[in-house]
């Protein structure tokens, strides 16, 4: 008995002493709880820094977005292809997620090597590696003819602007492959899997291994939300609320984010904790001066960083009674499975001194407690800086959400914890201590990264099924050339036919003479009176014109026209109308004044003077009853006889662009063409008198209002119809008319993009499937919005914005959807537009037999000028289908008004002319 306490005690006191010197020797690597904390703070510093716009390029921690902004919620399913490549083991799996409504996962796998000379070779021929790889997997599994999703499992830092690409920022651990950092490694495997013909695969995802750990564990407990690897590598990710997340657009929601912390103290962060053994490790490593935290941690340095303490300590003749051995000097000879194997409870002594005999080293009992010693220290001091660092993370959650306990479980996996005997209970223990308001549940991932990895490729999947759904929409909006061209010669047939005398009466381009037959030559002078009714504005106008200077004055003062007025009856409408001439005169101090009145009316005139002008049909919002067919300077003459207050001398009607055109001509002589992209779609332009069959007369030209917007009222528009535009028709006050205008401007391009936002949502691709009270409301999207939406300087969040004024509560997924449906309409809008004007300049330059022409158009209209990209197309589409044509565009800056009184100052002097003779 004696001999046996002797002994123990004996025992015992070497252990002690072993303990306390290798204490003492390692006491820069012992971490109290004061410096734990301290790193823990730290660590939550250098997170704020990575995740803010101006901070994250210096940032050392870079915080990457993942693009994976839900945990699985048990809804995925389907066949997925899966390759893990970064961990110590490189696989290529299938797997199966939840047949039948059932929560199962079915995986299929096969392990590849990853020698040296690939994982540090040509990139290219990494990638072609791997294709072979998933290749030989799909053969030996007879998946050759399926078409499946793959989901890549990446283990290694990567910047994402989407889930399926990743550009690599740099090798960590072993890999060290040329000419792959910086580049996307989603398109180089796709490239490198073409060389295998029979091998049709889309990469859907990519993901980091600790986004696929968290994936994994979150599909068994919903609480999972965050994802941490100490394995060969060390890392984190969670789930950070978006509105923290400065490098991706939107605040809603959350979003995954892996830290890649084992570049944190890359910065010098870390180096008053970090030991003379670290710096050594780090020289001799792949990355010198990369990734130092892992380096203190990881598995793929711990055994190194005993190896370089016992080395030292033998040279310090502190173990082995100074002798060191060959195999000791060599780098790699200590892995990390043994300093697990050494640290073992039980067996751990005996252990140690087997592999320290392997190493060729003569240990004593003594030798063998220190060493074993070592190990735990270094392992130690790992637990307890990915503790402090993963306590931070644990914080930032239970700030985020506002919480005085966090109840919330974190996915482990990673060989060094699964393998280390003492390594997980340390960590949690750590952790604990460290966060004592957190309630944390480690579960280890049992089946890797993969299946969450397929989580995120099902709901890619599933998000790529539905964007192909949007596309389909969106694709009946895109106009090839073949058609532009088509549409240019149907419209340039419609020009014909409405000039001709036979085919007139038919025609749906009414091509109406407008008795307007000169430009102003600067001679005119006077004041006169405008009037500018039909488009969004109606304004009453006092334009003085001085001669010679080619100079203009105007006032003018925009009235409402209420919707009761202008759906009421005629009578109504022409009193409003002189009520407000009346209010303009009283305000100018004019009253009593007999001044000559230009009207522009924008609308459809069969004209046989410029001071006549029968209203054929109403367009755009305009309904007011007995006014068809009449003539409407005579319905204003009535209206102010009526008030019998005031007389007008009525000289002219014309149409806005007429108007439009003459005020830009009255700028620049070669504006022979007045277009109007605004609340409605028309254009107008000078026309050889010849070609006019309907007015007598071969000399000179005149001004020809087309009316374009009847363009297609005889179906020759019906191959690029679609069901929205039909939609848009039947709602609308003429049904069945002016569908040219019905698809290109202002007053319906809105109306366009609710139809297709109803369909979107109905289909369930849209604001979650519900259809709001406001969607269902006429008439929302006004131009103006829609430019606004348009602009490119907008960010998403603004863009949700506006859609939230309109009462529509869209995600900002539901914005980047409403945006491109505005973008497809406005854009085959301008594009309709561009294949009208190609038309008539081509015919204008045929007509002069020109090789080539030079003309200008003038312009006016909202959504002209105001939508951000619709000038732009129109002009390309010009270009392009009148290549021979060099077209000039003037944007009308002062309205219909001044044109409308240069053209009564004409004919005011042309009257005058004819009375004199
Ligand atoms: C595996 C995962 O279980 O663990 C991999 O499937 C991951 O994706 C790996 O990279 C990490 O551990 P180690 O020790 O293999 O680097
Ligand atoms: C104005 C003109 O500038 O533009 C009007 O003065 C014209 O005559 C109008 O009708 C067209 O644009 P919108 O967008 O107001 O219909
Ligand atoms: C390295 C990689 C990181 C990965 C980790 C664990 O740190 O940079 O992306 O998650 O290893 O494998
Ligand atoms: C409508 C009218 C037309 C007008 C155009 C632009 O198309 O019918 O006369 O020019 O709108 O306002």
């Amino acid at each position: 008995m004696f001999a046996v306490h002797l002994m123990a005690f004996y025992f015992t006191k070497l252990k002690e002493d072993q303990i306390k010197k290798v204490d003492r020797f390692l006491y820069h690597m012992r971490l109290s709880d004061e410096t734990l904390l301290d790193i823990m703070a730290r660590f939550q510093a250098e997170m704020q820094k990575g995740l803010g716009k101006d901070t994250n390029p210096t940032a050392s921690v870079k915080m990457l977005p993942t693009f994976v902004r839900a945990i699985p919620d048990g809804s995925e399913n389907g066949e997925f292809l899966s390759l893990d490549l970064g961990g110590s083991k490189f696989r290529v799996l299938k797997v199966q997620v939840s047949e039948e409504g059932k929560r199962n996962v079915q995986m299929e796998s096969q392990f590849y090597p990853t020698p040296n000379e690939i994982i540090r070779g040509n990139g290219t021929e990494l990638f072609e590696y791997v294709a072979d790889c998933l290749a030989d997997f799909m053969k030996t599994k007879e998946l050759m003819q399926k078409k499946l999703p793959l989901g890549l499992t990446f283990s290694f830092p990567c910047k994402q602007t989407k889930l399926d690409e990743g550009i690599l920022l740099s090798w960590t651990k072993k890999f060290k492959a040329r000419g792959v950092q910086g580049t996307d490694v989603v398109r180089s495997l796709t490239n490198a899997m073409k060389r295998h013909q029979d091998l049709d695969v889309d990469i859907l995802a990519l993901v980091n291994d600790t986004v696929g750990t968290m994936m994994t564990c979150a599909y068994d407990d919903p609480y999972c939300e965050v994802g941490v690897i100490i394995g060969t590598g060390t890392n984190a990710c969670y789930m950070e609320d978006m509105s923290n997340i400065d490098l991706v657009e939107g605040d809603e929601g959350r979003m995954c984010i892996s830290t890649e912390w084992g570049a944190f103290g890359d910065d010098g962060a870390l180096e008053d904790i970090r030991t003379e053994f670290d710096r050594e490790l780090d020289l001799g490593s792949l990355n010198p001066g990369k990734q130092l935290f892992e380096k203190m941690i990881s598995g793929l340095y711990l055994g190194e960083l005993v190896r370089l303490i016992l080395l030292k300590m033998a040279k310090a003749g502190l173990l082995f009674g100074g002798e060191k051995s060959s195999a000791l000097h060599i780098k790699g000879k200590i892995e990390t499975r043994h300093v697990a194997a050494m640290e073992r409870y039980k067996e751990g002594l005996a252990n140690t001194r087997e592999i320290l005999t392997d190493l060729g080293l003569e240990p004593s009992d003594a030798d063998c407690i220190a060493v074993q010693h070592v190990c735990t220290i270094v392992s130690f001091r790992s637990a307890n800086l990915c503790a402090a660092a993963l306590a931070a993370i644990l914080t930032r959650l239970r700030e985020n959400k506002k919480l005085v306990r966090l109840r919330t479980t974190v996915g482990m996996d990673g060989t060094l914890y699964k393998i280390h005997p003492q390594y997980p209970k340390r960590l949690h223990k750590v952790v604990r201590k460290l966060v004592p308001n957190c309630d944390v549940r480690f579960l280890l991932s049992e089946s890797g990264s993969t299946k969450g990895a397929a989580m995120v490729t099902a709901v890619a999947s599933r998000v790529q099924a539905q964007r192909k759904q949007i596309d389909k929409v969106l694709a009946l909006f895109q106009l090839t050339q073949e058609q532009l061209v088509g549409i240019q010669n149907k419209m340039r047939v419609e020009f014909e036919c409405g000039l001709k005398k036979d085919t007139h009466p038919l025609a749906t381009v009414k091509m109406l003479p407008t008795y307007v037959c000169g430009m102003p030559d600067g001679t005119e002078k006077g004041k006169f009176l405008a009037l500018d009714l039909g488009g969004t504005n109606f304004r009453v106008l006092l334009v003085k014109i001085r001669s010679g200077r080619r100079s203009v004055r105007m006032y003018n003062k925009i009235f409402a026209i209420p919707l009761e007025i202008m759906q009421g009856t005629g009578e109504e409408l022409f009193d409003h109308i002189v009520q407000c001439i009346a209010d303009f005169l009283d305000y100018m101090g004019l009253k009593g004044a007999q001044l000559p009145l230009g009207f522009t009316f924008s609308f459809p005139c069969r004209q046989t003077s410029i001071d006549k002008g029968t209203l054929i049909e109403w367009t755009k919002g305009f309904k007011a009853t007995d006014c068809e067919g009449e003539d409407v300077v005579d319905m204003l003459r009535e209206a102010i006889k009526r008030r019998n207050e005031f007389d007008l001398d009525i000289v002219a009607v014309v149409n806005d662009t007429v108007g439009t055109m003459m005020t830009c001509g009255y700028e620049d002589r070669n504006c022979e063409v007045g277009l109007i992209a605004g609340t409605g779609s028309n254009m107008c332009y000078m026309e050889e008198m010849r070609n006019i069959e309907l007015v007598e007369g071969d000399e000179g030209k005149m001004c020809i209002n087309t009316e374009w917007g009847g363009f297609g009222d005889n179906g020759c528009l019906d191959d690029i119809q679609t069901q929205y535009d039909k939609e848009v028709d039947e709602g609308s006050l003429n049904p069945g008319k002016q569908r040219y205008e019905k698809m290109t401007s202002g007053m319906y391009l809105g109306e366009i993009v609710r139809q297709i936002l109803i369909d979107l949502t109905k289909q369930g691709l849209l604001f979650r499937g519900q259809i709001s009270e406001r969607l269902r409301t006429r008439g929302i999207f006004e131009t103006k919005f829609l430019s606004q939406i348009e602009s490119d300087r907008l960010a998403l969040l603004q863009v949700r914005r506006i859609l939230q004024q309109l009462g529509l509560d869209s995600t900002c997924e539901d914005s980047i959807v409403v945006k491109e449906v505005c973008g497809a309409v406005s854009r085959r809008a301008a594009q309709l537009y561009g294949a009208g004007l190609a038309a008539i300049v081509e015919k204008r330059r045929e007509d002069q037999g020109l090789e080539h022409m030079r003309i200008t158009v003038g312009v006016d209209g909202t959504l002209y000028k105001l939508h951000p990209h619709f000038s732009r197309i129109l002009q390309e589409t010009v270009k392009e289908l009148a290549p021979q044509c060099d077209v000039m565009f003037m944007l009308s800056e002062d309205g219909s008004g001044k044109g409308a009184a240069l053209i009564t100052a004409v004919a005011k002097r042309l009257q005058q002319a004819q009375r004199e003779h």
